[in-house]
C-alpha cells in the first residue's frame, strides 16, 4: 500500500499506541519523552478526545507547553499520520492565519518524525510532498521549517521538496537556545 497521510482515526490508533510503547515520540524537541508519556496517558483515559485534539484547524485544543514548561497560545494546526497499512510516522502543520510570519516560540510551520524502524525508505520526503498542497490551501505564499544544523536527513527531506536554506539562527530560550537552521519552501 502506498504511503498516505491520514486524519488520525480509531482504526489507526492501536498502531500509534504500539509505536509509542516501543519508545517512539512524534515530538522531536527536547520534550519528546514527556510528550510520549503524556500521549499514552491521554489515550488510555480519553482515546477519542486525544484523536480530536490532533485535528484542530481552529486552534481550540488549549495552550501548548514548550520544552521548558512555559505555556503559549495554540495556533491552528493539524496532525496527519503517515500510513501504509501500518503507522510510519507523524507530520504536523500549524500556521498563523493571514501571515507567513510565525510567533517566535513556534519553530516552523511543519514538523515530522518517522518511526525508527521505517527510516531511510523515503517516507519523510514523500510525506512532506503530500503535505505541501494541503498547506498551500491556507493561502500562505511560503512555509518555514527549522532543523538542527546536524540533522542531515531532515535537510535532505526539505531540499528534495524544493526548500532553500534561509539562515542560521539561535533558538528561543524555551527550546534551549541552541543554533538552528531556518528553511523556506515557496508555493
Ligand atoms: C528526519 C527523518 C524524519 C527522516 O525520515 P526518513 O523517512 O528516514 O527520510 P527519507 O527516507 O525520506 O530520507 C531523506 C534523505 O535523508 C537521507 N538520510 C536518511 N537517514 C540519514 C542519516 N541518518 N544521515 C544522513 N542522511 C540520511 C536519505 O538518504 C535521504 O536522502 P536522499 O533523498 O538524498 O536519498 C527521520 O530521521 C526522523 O524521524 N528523525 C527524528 C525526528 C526528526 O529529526 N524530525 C525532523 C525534525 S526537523
Amino acid at each position: 500500500m502506498p504511503l498516505t497521510l491520514v486524519i488520525p482515526a480509531p482504526e489507526h490508533q492501536p498502531a500509534y499506541v504500539a509505536a509509542l510503547e516501543r519508545g517512539w515520540s512524534p515530538d522531536t524537541t527536547a520534550g519528546g519523552e514527556a510528550t510520549r508519556l503524556s500521549q499514552l496517558e491521554k489515550i488510555s483515559t480519553d482515546a477519542d478526545g486525544f484523536l480530536a485534539g490532533l485535528d484542530d484547524p481552529e486552534g481550540l485544543a488549549g495552550d501548548v507547553r514548550l520544552p521548558d514548561g512555559s505555556m503559549v497560545k495554540r495556533l491552528p494546526g493539524y496532525y496527519r499520520w503517515l500510513w501504509d497499512g501500518d503507522l510510519v510516522g507523524s507530520i504536523n502543520f500549524r500556521w498563523a492565519p493571514g501571515t507567513e510570519i510565525l510567533p517566535p516560540h513556534c519553530l516552523g510551520h511543519v514538523g515530522y518524525a518517522v518511526v525508527p524502524w521505517r527510516r531511510g525508505e523515503g517516507h519523510a520526503t514523500a510525506a512532506l510532498g503530500l503535505l505541501l498542497p494541503l498547506a498551500a490551501k491556507t493561502g500562505l505564499r511560503w512555509i518555514d521549517l527549522t532543523t538542527d544544523p546536524d540533522n542531515v536527513a531532515s535537510h535532505r527531506v526539505i531540499i528534495a521538496n524544493g526548500g532553500e536554506l534561509v539562515e542560521r539562527f539561535t533558538k528561543p530560550a524555551a527550546y534551549g537556545g541552541a543554533e538552528g537552521l531556518l528553511w523556506r519552501i515557496a508555493f
